[in-house]
């Protein structure tokens, strides 16, 4: 299958075969390739959230809509980011850049400065919409990567946050959800999966200026 073909194959499953379970390596493909995702400065202000207890879930349906994707399919990912981040949290990472990569103090230390001073002092609501910008980025490589691994997927953003944050225990983690991935695989009996792709013609969609 080439990629353009694992596209189209993908689409955002409504109805999980329930007897159907990832394995542990299509799992840990999944954690890196989230760990892979670029971010804005290298910052990595997410988490993946991977939810298999049957229980929880039930108690989320009810906080998504009663999608059922949600209980139906084989793991539930939920990406969210902290809620408090400031300078500091920019040092550990530079710190971490000096670890791996041996870069000299001298040679980090004015963009450090600028980023830490960046992180101290924007507001928690700026700080949210770019960790939630980020977390879409996260979310379009795990379609990308579960549509070349012919696994299912449905991107999520038809859930309340505050619920699923009570539920997952992530507002105790200082962690709020921006998104959520059921993954999995498809029933044979998903309408969804028959239906032809909607989309616009090339021309509609990409401009060239030549
Ligand atoms: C950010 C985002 C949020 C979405 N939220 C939901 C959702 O809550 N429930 C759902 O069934 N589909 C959801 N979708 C799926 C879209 O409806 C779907 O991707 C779109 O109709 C195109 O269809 P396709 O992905 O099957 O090609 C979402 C997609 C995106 C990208």
């Amino acid at each position: 299958m080439n990629i353009l073909d694992s596209l189209k194959w993908r689409y955002a499953t409504k109805k999980f075969d329930t007897s159907k379970k990832l394995t542990q390596n299509q799992l840990q493909l999944l954690k890196e390739a989230f760990n892979l995702t670029a971010t804005s400065y290298g910052l990595q202000a997410l988490n993946l959230v991977v939810v298999s207890n049957a229980e929880i879930r039930e108690q989320l349906l009810a906080y998504s809509f009663r999608q059922k994707q949600v209980v139906e399919a084989s793991h539930l990912l939920v990406i969210c980011h902290p809620t408090h981040f400031d300078g500091k949290d920019v040092q550990t990472y530079f710190n971490l850049v000096q670890e791996i990569r041996n870069t000299p103090t001298e040679v980090l230390k004015p963009f450090r400065d600028f980023l830490i001073n960046e992180f101290d002092t924007k507001s928690d609501e700026e700080k949210h919409l770019s960790f939630s910008k980020q977390a879409y980025i996260a979310l379009g490589n795990l379609l990308t990567v579960c549509a070349l691994e012919k696994i299912d997927a449905c991107p999520m953003e038809g859930f309340i946050p505050a619920k699923y944050d009570e539920i997952l225990g992530l507002s105790e983690k200082g962690l709020t959800s921006v998104l959520a991935l059921p993954v999995g695989f498809r029933a044979e009996d998903d309408f969804m999966a028959k239906e032809k792709k909607v989309r616009k013609p090339l021309d509609q969609t990409i401009i060239e200026i030549q």
